[in-house]
């Protein structure tokens, strides 16, 4: 069995303790690898790794260019290990072999489109007087820490980091305890670039203990994070105690509408890749479709068609469509769900317990005649449940959409433009998806309306959160 390091100031660093994390392979309970888990000696010192190489302004004062060189090379060794590491983030996370290696590749579009805005950070000139010249700077925080999930251990890390380096931050990164393999394929791709050592450090830890330790160093002046509503406000806390600025990407109970005139195969097409890809532990994952009485009976069937033809298997077996929640306890959380949905009156059309055989395997699930004050139709449930209500006129639609805490995604199924673009505009939610859902990219900003998250990641505005705007007036006379 291998066992990982975790990457401090270009170093692979042992912890003091020796206490390491083993790592299952959700698809057989089998551990397949073991890392070092870091504690306060090793953040601590990735902590102080960040603050020297800041301090020593080699990346703040590098040229534009050469910065964006410097992440284009990364690109390019992330591109390189895309396979290696996917394979490992395939074992680790469960998801299938396709949508791993593509999370490598994420990683390097990302690197490659934020290079090229590098030198496109541009401040303003104020007028104030005749004789002030007045103009803004946009400076980093300097040393950002970002805590990343297990449901996208790549691609999460990719857009943070990919800011805050073009940025000019120094960054810590604490991986998912449940998913910390994969990123030291991508750490090896940050050596290989030839990138100086402390501006970037990858460190796993138990989010109780290393997660919150870091957050609250006082030298960390910056955070990132994605992950559940709990933790997030916890973040929020301990960066409210040091008047931190903290960037967090919580959870969702995302609704789609799918009005009568909705082409029912693209609401299924959907669902294949929304609720029950990555079985369904996606932030954005389309958990609930508010369905128009007139075609719910037709969408219901071609949905039990959908989860009857699913392929179940490990993520590494050629065409495996379903694939293992992440852990037992997140299985017995999800199967939970259902079974309270089912008890409150909703009826499993497909679905609705564990797969009896190895591995964390739940059932695709369509849950239908859900009501909106079915736990199934509020709470997150991170796995691959649908919940399906009906409604009879747009405004109930779109009120039994917006009647929740979060407001991450949201969509509608229509052929009808005008009515699309009316509903995008009734969503409370950062994204709407029409007719497809995940339409976005790199390029196109991401994040929540109300309990799922302020600030955006992705696409250019991304880059105002990673920046502080400096003010500077010169008296001419
Ligand atoms: P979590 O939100 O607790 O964990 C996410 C990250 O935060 C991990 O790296 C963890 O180590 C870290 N963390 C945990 N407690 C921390 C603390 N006190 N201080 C600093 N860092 C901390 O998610 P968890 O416990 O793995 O899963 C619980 C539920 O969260 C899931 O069932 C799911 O509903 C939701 N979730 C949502 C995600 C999303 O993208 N919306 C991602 C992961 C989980
Ligand atoms: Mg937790």
């Amino acid at each position: 069995m291998e066992k990982y390091k975790n990457f401090i100031n270009n170093r692979w660093i042992d912890s003091e303790s020796k206490e390491t994390i083993k790592v299952e392979d959700p698809s057989t309970t089998k551990i397949i690898g073991e890392i070092s888990c870091a504690n306060k000696p090793e953040i601590d010192l990735a902590v102080s790794a960040a603050k020297e190489s800041f301090n020593s302004r080699i990346l703040v004062d590098m040229p534009l260019l050469d910065r964006a060189k410097l992440m284009r090379k990364i690109a390019d060794e992330t591109r390189k290990v895309a396979k290696e590491g996917g394979t490992i983030l395939c074992y680790e996370n469960g998801k299938s072999i396709g949508a791993a290696i593509k999370e490598f590749n994420d990683v390097a579009d990302m690197f490659d489109y934020y290079a090229g805005l590098t030198d496109k950070l541009e401040g303003k000139t104020i007028p104030v007087s005749k004789s002030i010249l007045d103009y803004t700077v946009l400076e980093p925080y300097g040393i950002s820490a970002h805590i990343i999930p297990w449901n996208y251990p790549l691609a999460m890390l990719g857009r943070s980091l990919a800011c805050s380096f073009a940025t000019g931050n120094s960054t810590i990164i604490k991986t998912a305890e449940l998913t910390p393999l994969s990123a030291t394929f991508f750490a090896k791709a940050i050596e290989n670039a030839g990138t100086p050592p402390g501006l970037i450090n990858i460190i796993s830890g138990y989010g109780d203990e290393a997660g919150a330790y870091l957050v609250s160093h006082p030298d960390v002046n910056h955070v990132v994070f994605t992950g559940s509503v709990i933790t997030g406000k916890k973040i929020l806390h301990m960066a409210a105690d040091k008047a931190i600025p903290a960037i967090v990407e919580l959870g969702g109970k995302s609704a789609g509408i799918v009005y009568p005139d909705a082409n029912l195969d693209d609401v299924v097409e959907s669902a294949r890749h929304a609720i029950f890809g990555v079985a369904g532990q996606i932030c954005t994952a389309m958990s609930r479709l508010v369905v128009h009485k007139s075609v719910k009976d037709e969408l219901i069937v071609k949905l039990v068609d959908l989860s009857k033809s699913l392929k179940v298997g490990p993520g590494y077996e050629e065409g495996t469509d379903l694939t293992p929640v992440i852990s037992n306890n997140q299985l017995e959380k999800v199967e939970g769900y259902a079974r309270s949905g089912i008890q409150a009156g909703a009826e499993a059309v497909h679905g609705g317990k564990r797969i009896d055989r190895d591995g964390y395997f739940m059932e695709a699930t369509v849950l239908n005649n859900v009501t909106q004050d079915m736990t199934v139709a509020r709470e997150e449930i991170f796995g691959p449940v649908l919940s399906v209500l009906e409604y009879q006129d747009a405004e109930e639609a779109i009120n039994i959409a917006n009647d929740t805490d979060y407001g991450l995604g949201g969509g509608v199924f229509t052929k009808d433009l005008n009515k699309a673009a009316w509903t995008a505009s009734k969503l409370q939610s950062g994204q709407v998806y029409v007719n497809k859902w995940f339409t976005g990219s790199h390029a196109t900003p991401f994040g929540g309306y109300k309990q799922s998250g302020y600030s955006r990641e992705k696409g250019v505005q991304a880059l105002n959160s990673y920046l502080q705007i400096k003010n500077v007036g010169i008296s001419l006379v």
